[in-house]
Protein backbone atom coordinates (compact mmCIF):
# COMPACT_ATOMS: atom_id res chain seq x y z
CA UNK A 1 0.00 0.00 0.00
CA UNK A 2 1.03 3.42 -1.16
CA UNK A 3 -0.15 6.42 1.37
CA UNK A 4 -0.03 10.07 -0.19
CA UNK A 5 -0.70 12.87 2.44
CA UNK A 6 -2.89 15.70 1.02
CA UNK A 7 -1.93 18.95 2.75
CA UNK A 8 -5.16 21.25 1.47
CA UNK A 9 -7.02 23.30 4.13
CA UNK A 10 -7.60 19.96 5.45
CA UNK A 11 -5.46 17.56 5.47
CA UNK A 12 -6.49 13.32 4.50
CA UNK A 13 -4.46 10.11 3.31
CA UNK A 14 -4.95 9.09 -0.11
CA UNK A 15 -4.30 5.34 0.54
CA UNK A 16 -3.94 3.23 -2.85
CA UNK A 17 -3.26 -0.69 -3.10
CA UNK A 18 -4.40 -3.86 -4.47
CA UNK A 19 -7.77 -5.33 -2.08
CA UNK A 20 -7.56 -1.90 0.18
CA UNK A 21 -11.40 -2.27 0.34
CA UNK A 22 -11.02 -5.27 2.63
CA UNK A 23 -8.73 -3.19 5.61
CA UNK A 24 -11.17 -0.40 4.74
CA UNK A 25 -12.43 -0.60 8.97
CA UNK A 26 -8.51 0.21 9.75
CA UNK A 27 -8.13 2.67 7.47
CA UNK A 28 -10.99 4.67 9.02
CA UNK A 29 -9.81 4.25 12.29
CA UNK A 30 -6.63 5.69 11.50
CA UNK A 31 -8.92 9.25 10.94
CA UNK A 32 -11.55 8.40 13.01
CA UNK A 33 -10.56 6.91 16.17
CA UNK A 34 -12.76 5.31 18.53
CA UNK A 35 -16.06 7.52 16.76
CA UNK A 36 -18.54 5.98 15.58
CA UNK A 37 -20.42 7.97 13.08
CA UNK A 38 -23.20 6.55 11.03
CA UNK A 39 -21.91 6.01 7.73
CA UNK A 40 -24.35 6.25 4.74
CA UNK A 41 -22.63 4.73 1.17
CA UNK A 42 -23.92 6.75 -1.82
CA UNK A 43 -22.94 4.83 -4.89
CA UNK A 44 -24.80 4.37 -8.56
CA UNK A 45 -26.72 0.57 -9.78
CA UNK A 46 -23.52 -0.19 -11.45
CA UNK A 47 -21.32 -0.26 -8.83
CA UNK A 48 -23.64 -1.39 -6.82
CA UNK A 49 -23.91 -4.89 -8.96
CA UNK A 50 -20.65 -5.15 -9.80
CA UNK A 51 -19.50 -8.61 -9.71
CA UNK A 52 -18.48 -10.63 -6.34
CA UNK A 53 -14.35 -10.69 -5.69
CA UNK A 54 -14.96 -9.87 -1.95
CA UNK A 55 -15.03 -11.56 1.61
CA UNK A 56 -14.01 -14.95 2.90
CA UNK A 57 -14.81 -17.23 0.12
CA UNK A 58 -14.37 -14.20 -2.75
CA UNK A 59 -17.40 -14.22 -3.74
CA UNK A 60 -18.83 -10.83 -2.30
CA UNK A 61 -19.85 -7.77 -4.58
CA UNK A 62 -17.66 -4.95 -3.37
CA UNK A 63 -20.40 -2.53 -2.12
CA UNK A 64 -22.29 -5.55 0.00
CA UNK A 65 -19.14 -6.27 1.20
CA UNK A 66 -18.33 -2.98 2.59
CA UNK A 67 -21.70 -2.53 4.22
CA UNK A 68 -21.48 -6.10 5.44
CA UNK A 69 -17.91 -5.32 7.23
CA UNK A 70 -19.32 -1.96 8.68
CA UNK A 71 -21.67 -3.77 10.32
CA UNK A 72 -20.37 -6.42 11.90
CA UNK A 73 -17.50 -3.98 13.47
CA UNK A 74 -20.80 -2.42 14.49
CA UNK A 75 -21.16 0.77 12.60
CA UNK A 76 -24.44 1.88 11.57
CA UNK A 77 -24.97 2.64 7.69
CA UNK A 78 -27.31 2.95 5.67
CA UNK A 79 -27.15 2.94 1.05
CA UNK A 80 -28.13 5.15 -1.52
CA UNK A 81 -28.01 4.29 -5.13
CA UNK A 82 -28.93 6.36 -8.27
CA UNK A 83 -28.67 5.08 -12.05
CA UNK A 84 -24.74 5.74 -13.38
CA UNK A 85 -23.80 7.72 -16.16
CA UNK A 86 -23.57 11.19 -15.85
CA UNK A 87 -27.29 11.86 -16.84
CA UNK A 88 -27.72 11.92 -12.79
CA UNK A 89 -24.93 14.37 -11.90
CA UNK A 90 -27.70 16.53 -11.29
CA UNK A 91 -29.61 18.57 -8.83
CA UNK A 92 -32.57 16.48 -8.99
CA UNK A 93 -30.34 13.61 -7.72
CA UNK A 94 -28.75 15.65 -5.16
CA UNK A 95 -32.11 16.34 -4.39
CA UNK A 96 -32.82 13.03 -3.67
CA UNK A 97 -29.54 12.66 -1.73
CA UNK A 98 -30.64 15.30 0.65
CA UNK A 99 -34.16 13.66 1.47
CA UNK A 100 -32.32 10.03 1.96
CA UNK A 101 -29.69 11.81 4.13
CA UNK A 102 -32.76 13.58 5.78
CA UNK A 103 -34.63 9.64 6.69
CA UNK A 104 -32.01 8.44 8.01
CA UNK A 105 -31.03 11.19 10.33
CA UNK A 106 -27.65 12.05 8.99
CA UNK A 107 -26.40 14.95 11.19
CA UNK A 108 -22.79 16.90 11.29
CA UNK A 109 -21.22 14.27 13.27
CA UNK A 110 -21.69 11.41 10.76
CA UNK A 111 -19.94 10.65 7.11
CA UNK A 112 -20.88 10.36 3.82
CA UNK A 113 -19.27 7.58 1.59
CA UNK A 114 -19.20 8.20 -2.30
CA UNK A 115 -18.66 4.75 -3.46
CA UNK A 116 -18.10 4.68 -7.25
CA UNK A 117 -16.01 6.41 -10.27
CA UNK A 118 -16.29 10.38 -10.93
CA UNK A 119 -19.97 10.52 -11.02
CA UNK A 120 -20.93 9.92 -8.00
CA UNK A 121 -17.47 11.16 -6.44
CA UNK A 122 -18.54 14.79 -7.38
CA UNK A 123 -22.18 14.12 -6.73
CA UNK A 124 -21.61 12.59 -3.06
CA UNK A 125 -19.26 14.98 -2.44
CA UNK A 126 -21.38 17.79 -3.29
CA UNK A 127 -23.81 16.43 -0.94
CA UNK A 128 -21.47 16.22 1.75
CA UNK A 129 -20.42 19.63 0.99
CA UNK A 130 -23.97 21.28 1.35
CA UNK A 131 -25.95 19.05 4.05
CA UNK A 132 -26.04 20.33 7.37
CA UNK A 133 -23.35 23.05 5.69
CA UNK A 134 -20.89 20.35 5.19
CA UNK A 135 -20.14 17.05 6.57
CA UNK A 136 -17.36 14.54 6.20
CA UNK A 137 -17.23 12.13 3.15
CA UNK A 138 -14.88 9.57 1.98
CA UNK A 139 -14.02 8.70 -1.52
CA UNK A 140 -13.32 5.22 -2.57
CA UNK A 141 -12.84 5.43 -6.64
CA UNK A 142 -13.40 2.75 -8.53
CA UNK A 143 -12.70 4.16 -12.01
CA UNK A 144 -9.68 5.28 -13.45
CA UNK A 145 -10.39 8.57 -14.25
CA UNK A 146 -11.74 8.44 -10.66
CA UNK A 147 -8.09 7.25 -8.90
CA UNK A 148 -6.22 9.64 -10.64
CA UNK A 149 -8.02 12.95 -11.29
CA UNK A 150 -11.31 13.41 -9.95
CA UNK A 151 -10.87 12.18 -6.51
CA UNK A 152 -8.14 14.09 -5.31
CA UNK A 153 -8.01 18.06 -4.86
CA UNK A 154 -11.62 18.41 -3.20
CA UNK A 155 -13.35 19.71 -6.75
CA UNK A 156 -16.92 18.60 -6.00
CA UNK A 157 -19.99 19.40 -8.41
CA UNK A 158 -23.03 18.66 -10.53
CA UNK A 159 -24.24 19.55 -14.09
CA UNK A 160 -26.89 21.90 -15.09
CA UNK A 161 -28.86 22.52 -18.24
CA UNK A 162 -26.81 25.50 -18.32
CA UNK A 163 -23.34 23.48 -18.66
CA UNK A 164 -21.19 20.93 -16.92
CA UNK A 165 -19.88 21.07 -13.58
CA UNK A 166 -21.33 24.46 -12.83
CA UNK A 167 -22.54 24.19 -9.49
CA UNK A 168 -20.26 22.74 -6.97
CA UNK A 169 -18.39 23.63 -4.06
CA UNK A 170 -14.66 23.30 -3.16
CA UNK A 171 -14.80 20.36 -0.16
CA UNK A 172 -11.91 18.14 0.51
CA UNK A 173 -12.69 14.18 1.44
CA UNK A 174 -11.34 13.55 4.94
CA UNK A 175 -10.14 10.01 3.18
CA UNK A 176 -9.39 8.23 0.16
CA UNK A 177 -9.04 4.48 -0.68
CA UNK A 178 -8.53 3.91 -3.63
CA UNK A 179 -8.34 -0.63 -4.25
CA UNK A 180 -6.76 -0.76 -7.30
CA UNK A 181 -8.31 -4.21 -7.76
CA UNK A 182 -11.70 -2.50 -8.81
CA UNK A 183 -10.17 -1.82 -11.92
CA UNK A 184 -10.40 -5.68 -13.55
CA UNK A 185 -14.43 -5.10 -13.63
CA UNK A 186 -14.03 -1.69 -16.10
CA UNK A 187 -15.01 -1.87 -19.51
CA UNK A 188 -11.58 -1.26 -21.74
CA UNK A 189 -13.18 2.21 -23.02
CA UNK A 190 -13.92 3.49 -19.65
CA UNK A 191 -10.03 2.38 -19.05
CA UNK A 192 -8.96 4.38 -22.22
CA UNK A 193 -11.62 7.44 -20.79
CA UNK A 194 -8.79 7.46 -17.78
CA UNK A 195 -6.02 6.78 -19.36
CA UNK A 196 -5.92 10.27 -21.40
CA UNK A 197 -5.68 12.01 -18.00
CA UNK A 198 -2.81 9.58 -16.89
CA UNK A 199 -0.84 10.54 -20.11
CA UNK A 200 -1.55 14.25 -19.66
CA UNK A 201 -0.05 14.30 -15.91
CA UNK A 202 3.10 12.77 -18.04
CA UNK A 203 3.63 15.43 -20.48
CA UNK A 204 2.39 18.28 -18.27
CA UNK A 205 4.88 17.54 -15.22
CA UNK A 206 6.62 14.27 -15.67
CA UNK A 207 8.56 12.95 -18.95
CA UNK A 208 9.93 9.69 -17.19
CA UNK A 209 6.56 8.77 -16.67
CA UNK A 210 5.20 10.00 -20.51
CA UNK A 211 8.25 7.80 -21.33
CA UNK A 212 7.75 4.74 -19.34
CA UNK A 213 3.59 5.03 -20.68
CA UNK A 214 4.71 4.84 -24.02
CA UNK A 215 7.22 1.83 -23.13
CA UNK A 216 4.40 -0.38 -21.72
CA UNK A 217 1.70 0.76 -24.12
CA UNK A 218 -0.01 -2.17 -26.05
CA UNK A 219 2.23 -4.56 -23.41
CA UNK A 220 -0.59 -7.60 -21.83
CA UNK A 221 -1.16 -7.18 -18.60
CA UNK A 222 0.31 -3.66 -17.65
CA UNK A 223 -2.80 -2.11 -16.70
CA UNK A 224 -2.70 -4.63 -13.96
CA UNK A 225 0.72 -4.82 -12.82
CA UNK A 226 1.83 -3.57 -9.78
CA UNK A 227 4.11 -1.01 -12.32
CA UNK A 228 0.84 0.58 -13.09
CA UNK A 229 -0.01 0.48 -9.83
CA UNK A 230 3.31 3.16 -8.94
CA UNK A 231 1.59 4.65 -12.25
CA UNK A 232 -1.60 5.51 -10.31
CA UNK A 233 0.14 6.61 -7.63
CA UNK A 234 2.52 8.90 -8.71
CA UNK A 235 -0.55 10.45 -10.87
CA UNK A 236 -1.87 11.40 -7.36
CA UNK A 237 0.99 12.55 -6.17
CA UNK A 238 1.43 14.92 -9.11
CA UNK A 239 -2.02 16.31 -9.28
CA UNK A 240 -2.00 16.54 -5.30
CA UNK A 241 1.42 18.54 -5.69
CA UNK A 242 -0.55 20.84 -8.04
CA UNK A 243 -3.54 21.14 -6.13
CA UNK A 244 -1.53 22.10 -2.80
CA UNK A 245 -0.35 24.80 -4.19
CA UNK A 246 -3.39 25.98 -5.50
CA UNK A 247 -6.40 24.79 -3.79
CA UNK A 248 -9.12 27.01 -5.33
CA UNK A 249 -7.89 27.00 -8.96
CA UNK A 250 -6.75 30.37 -9.04
CA UNK A 251 -3.10 29.60 -10.90
CA UNK A 252 -1.22 26.87 -10.87
CA UNK A 253 -4.36 24.43 -11.27
CA UNK A 254 -4.96 25.13 -14.93
CA UNK A 255 -2.08 23.27 -15.73
CA UNK A 256 -4.36 20.08 -15.35
CA UNK A 257 -6.64 21.61 -18.32
CA UNK A 258 -4.14 20.22 -21.01
CA UNK A 259 -6.05 19.30 -23.35
CA UNK A 260 -9.53 20.18 -22.23
CA UNK A 261 -10.43 23.35 -24.02
CA UNK A 262 -10.70 21.60 -27.33
CA UNK A 263 -11.28 18.79 -25.42
CA UNK A 264 -14.58 20.28 -23.78
CA UNK A 265 -15.27 21.53 -27.36
CA UNK A 266 -15.28 18.40 -28.53
CA UNK A 267 -17.50 16.67 -26.13
CA UNK A 268 -19.99 19.71 -25.89
CA UNK A 269 -19.74 19.39 -30.30
CA UNK A 270 -20.85 15.47 -30.26
CA UNK A 271 -23.47 16.05 -27.53
CA UNK A 272 -21.26 14.62 -25.14
CA UNK A 273 -21.36 11.14 -27.19
CA UNK A 274 -17.47 10.93 -27.81
CA UNK A 275 -16.07 10.57 -23.78
CA UNK A 276 -14.24 13.26 -22.03
CA UNK A 277 -11.09 11.06 -22.15
CA UNK A 278 -11.74 10.74 -26.08
CA UNK A 279 -11.98 14.58 -25.88
CA UNK A 280 -8.99 15.21 -24.19
CA UNK A 281 -6.90 13.08 -26.42
CA UNK A 282 -7.32 14.92 -28.85
CA UNK A 283 -7.48 18.08 -27.44
CA UNK A 284 -3.38 17.46 -26.15
CA UNK A 285 -2.65 16.57 -29.64
CA UNK A 286 -4.37 19.71 -31.19
CA UNK A 287 -2.92 22.24 -29.07
CA UNK A 288 0.27 20.72 -29.83
CA UNK A 289 0.27 20.74 -33.10
CA UNK A 290 -0.37 24.44 -33.20
CA UNK A 291 1.98 25.26 -30.25
CA UNK A 292 4.52 23.03 -32.57
CA UNK A 293 3.67 25.62 -35.49
CA UNK A 294 3.96 28.61 -33.21
CA UNK A 295 7.44 27.70 -32.12
CA UNK A 296 6.17 27.07 -28.48
CA UNK A 297 7.08 23.64 -28.63
CA UNK A 298 9.18 21.53 -29.73
CA UNK A 299 8.95 20.03 -33.16
CA UNK A 300 7.80 16.35 -32.67
CA UNK A 301 5.94 16.41 -29.41
CA UNK A 302 2.51 16.03 -30.82
CA UNK A 303 3.34 13.35 -32.65
CA UNK A 304 4.83 11.53 -29.55
CA UNK A 305 1.41 12.25 -27.81
CA UNK A 306 -0.95 10.92 -30.55
CA UNK A 307 1.28 8.18 -30.66
CA UNK A 308 1.19 7.64 -26.91
CA UNK A 309 -2.54 8.28 -27.33
CA UNK A 310 -3.42 5.32 -30.18
CA UNK A 311 -1.17 3.14 -28.06
CA UNK A 312 -4.02 3.13 -25.47
CA UNK A 313 -7.01 2.95 -27.78
CA UNK A 314 -7.50 6.60 -27.86
CA UNK A 315 -8.55 8.52 -31.28
CA UNK A 316 -6.49 11.76 -32.05
CA UNK A 317 -8.11 13.13 -34.48
CA UNK A 318 -11.55 15.17 -35.07
CA UNK A 319 -13.40 15.63 -38.09
CA UNK A 320 -15.38 18.56 -36.18
CA UNK A 321 -14.71 21.91 -38.11
CA UNK A 322 -12.08 24.18 -36.30
CA UNK A 323 -14.32 26.84 -36.22
CA UNK A 324 -17.22 25.11 -34.92
CA UNK A 325 -14.82 24.38 -31.82
CA UNK A 326 -13.48 27.49 -31.42
CA UNK A 327 -16.74 28.84 -30.81
CA UNK A 328 -17.36 26.25 -28.19
CA UNK A 329 -13.87 26.75 -26.21
CA UNK A 330 -14.68 30.76 -25.89
CA UNK A 331 -17.86 29.88 -24.69
CA UNK A 332 -15.84 27.99 -21.56
CA UNK A 333 -16.17 28.61 -18.13
CA UNK A 334 -13.03 29.28 -17.86
CA UNK A 335 -12.38 32.33 -20.26
CA UNK A 336 -11.11 35.06 -18.10
CA UNK A 337 -11.98 38.80 -19.60
CA UNK A 338 -10.90 38.87 -23.27
CA UNK A 339 -8.49 36.09 -23.53
CA UNK A 340 -8.48 32.29 -23.23
CA UNK A 341 -5.58 30.88 -21.66
CA UNK A 342 -4.50 28.05 -23.02
CA UNK A 343 -2.33 25.14 -21.67
CA UNK A 344 0.97 24.21 -23.47
CA UNK A 345 3.77 22.34 -23.52
CA UNK A 346 7.74 23.90 -23.02
CA UNK A 347 8.47 20.24 -23.76
CA UNK A 348 7.11 16.76 -22.60
CA UNK A 349 7.32 17.07 -19.07
CA UNK A 350 6.64 21.24 -18.81
CA UNK A 351 3.52 22.49 -18.89
CA UNK A 352 3.11 25.97 -19.59
CA UNK A 353 0.03 28.92 -19.54
CA UNK A 354 0.08 30.57 -22.59
CA UNK A 355 -3.27 33.72 -22.73
CA UNK A 356 -4.56 34.39 -26.10
CA UNK A 357 -6.41 36.88 -27.32
CA UNK A 358 -10.08 35.55 -27.71
CA UNK A 359 -10.32 37.14 -31.10
CA UNK A 360 -7.12 35.36 -32.27
CA UNK A 361 -7.55 31.95 -30.82
CA UNK A 362 -9.18 30.59 -34.50
CA UNK A 363 -5.49 31.92 -36.17
CA UNK A 364 -3.28 30.34 -32.96
CA UNK A 365 -4.95 27.12 -34.10
CA UNK A 366 -3.90 27.22 -37.58
CA UNK A 367 -0.59 28.36 -36.57
CA UNK A 368 0.04 31.71 -36.96
CA UNK A 369 1.78 32.73 -33.90
CA UNK A 370 -0.20 35.52 -32.02
N1 LIG B 1 -13.86 16.51 -9.32
C1 LIG B 1 -12.90 16.53 -10.20
O1 LIG B 1 -11.82 17.09 -9.98
C2 LIG B 1 -13.11 15.81 -11.50
C3 LIG B 1 -12.02 15.59 -12.35
C4 LIG B 1 -12.25 14.88 -13.52
C5 LIG B 1 -13.51 14.41 -13.82
N2 LIG B 1 -14.55 14.66 -12.97
C6 LIG B 1 -15.90 14.15 -13.25
O2 LIG B 1 -15.85 12.74 -13.24
C7 LIG B 1 -16.92 12.24 -14.01
C8 LIG B 1 -16.42 11.09 -14.85
O3 LIG B 1 -15.97 10.08 -14.00
P1 LIG B 1 -15.83 8.58 -14.50
O4 LIG B 1 -15.12 8.55 -15.78
O5 LIG B 1 -15.31 7.81 -13.35
O6 LIG B 1 -17.34 8.22 -14.86
P2 LIG B 1 -18.51 7.45 -14.08
O7 LIG B 1 -18.51 7.72 -12.65
O8 LIG B 1 -19.75 7.76 -14.86
O9 LIG B 1 -18.12 5.93 -14.33
C9 LIG B 1 -18.15 5.41 -15.64
C10 LIG B 1 -19.01 4.14 -15.68
O10 LIG B 1 -18.28 3.08 -15.06
C11 LIG B 1 -19.09 2.43 -14.10
N3 LIG B 1 -18.15 1.90 -13.10
C12 LIG B 1 -17.59 2.56 -12.06
N4 LIG B 1 -16.70 1.78 -11.44
C13 LIG B 1 -16.70 0.61 -12.08
C14 LIG B 1 -15.96 -0.61 -11.91
N5 LIG B 1 -15.03 -0.73 -10.97
N6 LIG B 1 -16.22 -1.63 -12.76
C15 LIG B 1 -17.14 -1.49 -13.76
N7 LIG B 1 -17.85 -0.38 -13.98
C16 LIG B 1 -17.62 0.67 -13.15
C17 LIG B 1 -20.03 3.50 -13.63
O11 LIG B 1 -21.19 2.94 -13.07
C18 LIG B 1 -20.33 4.25 -14.91
O12 LIG B 1 -21.31 3.58 -15.64
C19 LIG B 1 -17.45 13.40 -14.83
O13 LIG B 1 -18.68 13.79 -14.30
C20 LIG B 1 -16.41 14.49 -14.63
O14 LIG B 1 -16.98 15.78 -14.67
C21 LIG B 1 -14.36 15.33 -11.83
ZN1 LIG C 1 -10.26 15.65 -17.52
Amino acid sequence: MKTIDVHTGRPYPIHIGEGLLSHFIELFRQVYGQRRPKLAIITDDCVDSLPGAFGPDGGQPPVAFLLDALRQAGYETCKFTFPNGEASKNLQVVSDVYAFLSAHEITRSDVLIAFGGGVVGDLAGFAAATWLRGIDFIQIPTTLLAMVDSSVGGKTGVDIPQGKNLVGAFWQPSLVVCDTSMLRTLPASIVADGMAEVIKYGAILDAPLFDLLCAHAGEPGFLESPLFHTVIARCVELKRDVVEQDERDKGLRQILNFGHTFGHAIEKQSQYSIPHGEGVAIGMVMISRACEKAGLTPVGTAEKIAACCEAYSLPVETDYPLELLCRHALGDKKRAGSKITLVTLEQIGKAALYPVETGRLHAFMEGQHV
